[in-house]
């Protein structure tokens, strides 16, 4: 069994969201299975890139449809989801430099980082969306 299994509690309740979501955590839980079980540096390295990948493109979609529905907390949204690219970006460049340092604590923080995030700050954009839908 993967070591993260998605909760339905962390559903926002609107698809598209939650379905990326999934698939973000699903990455994460790679990751930390990648890590947790001593795979090659080669496995863990795809897992960081696939993982980087989706945050981007996540992200991304995100802030779009904040734009789009003209969210007011949108800077703040991005300036979140800014350290959490920050975050990101650490893992590989500590991955490149020093394998051994990329730990399966520093994994779950992202995890439960990912988890905080979308309880606050995604229910709260996906409330938005619902009152711009029936506007
Ligand atoms: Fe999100
Ligand atoms: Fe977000």
């Amino acid at each position: 069994m993967a070591s993260i299994e998605w909760d339905p509690a962390w559903e926002t309740g609107i698809p598209a969201i939650d379905k990326q979501h999934k698939n973000l955590v699903d990455h994460v839980g790679r990751l930390l299975d990648a890590v947790m079980e001593g795979q090659t540096e080669i496995d863990i390295e795809n897992s960081l890139f696939y993982l980087a990948q989706y945050t981007d493109f996540h992200f991304r979609d995100e802030e779009e449809i904040m734009v789009e529905t003209h969210y007011p907390l949108l800077d703040e949204h991005r300036a979140n989801h800014k350290a959490m690219r920050d975050q990101v970006a650490m893992m590989v460049r500590l991955h490149v430099r020093e394998p051994q340092a990329l730990t399966a604590d520093l994994v779950k923080f992202m995890h439960n980082w990912i988890i905080n995030h979308v309880g606050t700050m995604d229910k709260g954009l996906a409330e938005h969306i619902r009152s711009a839908q029936t506007r």
